[in-house]
């Protein structure tokens, strides 16, 4: 038996380095071992063979080089085996890897799977955990992947967290990022990273209010969130409880009678001039004309089980125009656009961004509050792209009253009633759009968006975008005024 050392659990290149010359040297899979660190196997470490030399230099497939850079992040034993013994048989066999029907093939091909989906759930299922010592603020997780991923993953933390000083810890290896460089370091144990935060506690309150037990599918949850990382989760701790919850929750949230309809609705109604709004020819001279026509809007029918219609509110002459999607259900009964939770994040993060929400006139691209109800909660809903083009007549409206100069839609039902098409927010994400009138439109997250981000590292890097957005809609303002 020839043995091979390699330098560590995931040293590619020194298995690719051993298993040519021991290929060249003609040592069949059967008489090739590969061991990770220390010394051999005593008698039989003879390592590989020096290939003769005149043994000529081979070439192998690229799809192999790939699969096998794969294939060795696997976390089961005989992996280098099952590669050279594919090596091996592609002298005599140069198409196999097309042949995915093959037992090496598709055992190969299964194992770069399951380590594809180990970092996909890595990606998925960190939890970093603040700390702050004499050297400053840093983000810390410990995580348990199911296969050797940390170096293959890490870069995508490093996209996503690139202003933040953080470690990975894993019993395979840490990684850190200090804002400029990546490093890889030793194992690591569970003790040394933190296992709560104050954020946590947030998050567990907000995942409990968010978890709807009319909608729980157990089976595809564990598919999603397999048990194996619930330990590491904070949210997870819930998880039992929530589900063993469920029956009972959605039984009494049936029972439970729907709220009232309407009321105020219906009072506003008797108020107003119904007429005016379904007479095509009207054209609101000022908003609170159009504040009150709205509430007789029956352009589509989510006026049914909203208190009111909620128009924009801001300078009625603004050069910056903020659009979200709906109002949610403060903004339904208090009449006022972004007065609740993604209010809060939309003033903060206007207030980053150097610009006073008074000099900004604030709408929707949905007049109405569209939502389910659920017991005594009322679930949003988004809005259809028939009711967003309903009621595109009142958002333009009140562009021709404002004559702003810069449209920031936020998020893409936003983005669908400015522009009039479908949009992916994330490629068209903080170009300035020219509009018809001559207005720019910018596209960024709608604040709602970063409420929903468990990790919150992640939720003050898109805090950060959104912030850089909004200072960029407002030199654009400078742009064109
Ligand atoms: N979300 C929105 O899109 N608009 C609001 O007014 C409130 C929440």
């Amino acid at each position: 038996m020839r043995v091979a050392v390699l330098a560590g659990e995931t040293d590619f290149e020194g298995w690719r380095q051993a298993a040519r010359a021991f290929r060249q040297a003609g040592t069949a899979p059967g008489q090739a071992a590969f061991r990770v660190g220390g010394a051999g196997d005593g008698l039989f470490d003879e390592g590989p063979t020096p290939p003769p030399p005149d043994a000529a230099p081979f070439i192998v497939p690229k799809a192999f080089v790939d699969l096998a850079g794969d294939v060795v992040l696997h976390r089961s034993e005989d992996r280098f085996d099952l590669l050279y013994r594919l090596l091996w048989r592609l002298a005599s066999e140069p198409d196999l890897m097309k042949i995915v029907s093959d037992i090496d093939v598709a055992d190969a091909l299964e194992r770069a799977r399951n380590v594809s989906r180990a970092s996909h759930k890595m990606k998925a299922f960190v939890r970093f955990r603040r700390v702050e010592d004499a050297a400053g603020e840093r983000w810390i997780a410990w995580f348990e992947p199911a296969h050797r991923v940390l170096e293959r993953t890490a870069p995508f933390f490093v996209r996503r967290f690139t202003t933040l000083n953080w470690s990975i810890l894993t019993r395979d290896g840490s990684a850190s990022w200090d804002g400029e460089e990546l490093t890889l370091g030793p194992p690591a144990t569970r003790d040394m990273a933190p296992t709560e935060d104050e954020i946590e506690e947030f998050w567990k309150t907000y995942y409990a209010s968010t978890f709807n037990p009319a909608r729980l599918k157990t089976k595809a949850m564990q598919g999603e969130m397999p048990r194996r990382y619930w330990k590491n989760l904070p949210e997870a701790a819930l998880i039992p409880e929530l589900v063993a919850q469920a029956a009972v929750r959605t039984e009494t949230m049936v029972a439970a009678p729907a709220p009232e309809p309407n009321a105020r609705l219906a009072k506003t109604l008797s108020r107003i001039n119904r007429d005016r709004s379904f007479d095509e020819g009207f054209v609101p001279s000022r908003l609170e004309e159009l504040d009150q026509a709205v509430q007789a809007c029956r352009r589509c029918p989510l006026w049914r089980d909203a208190t009111q219609g909620v128009c924009g509110k801001g300078p009625g002459r603004a050069s910056l125009m903020i659009v979200g999607e709906q109002p949610g259900d403060h903004e339904d009964l208090a009449g006022r656009p972004f007065v609740g939770p993604a209010g809060q994040v939309l003033d903060a993060a206007l207030e980053d961004a150097g610009i006073d929400r008074d000099d900004v006139f604030v709408t929707n691209a949905v007049k109405h509050f569209k939502h389910e109800p659920r017991g005594k909660r009322r679930l949003h809903k988004t809005p259809s792209t028939t009711e967003v083009s309903a009621c595109r007549w009142w958002l333009q409206a009140e562009r021709r009253l404002v004559r702003p100069k810069v449209i920031v839609a936020l998020g893409g039902t936003a983005a669908l009633a400015v522009l009039e098409r479908k949009v992916e927010v994330t490629k068209e994400r903080g170009a300035g759009i020219d509009l018809a009138d001559g207005a720019k439109a910018m596209i960024t997250a709608h604040p709602a968006y970063l409420l929903r981000i468990p990790d919150a590292a992640a939720r003050a890097s898109e805090r950060d975008r959104l912030v850089a957005d909004l200072r960029a809609a407002s030199a654009m303002l400078k742009l064109n005024s």
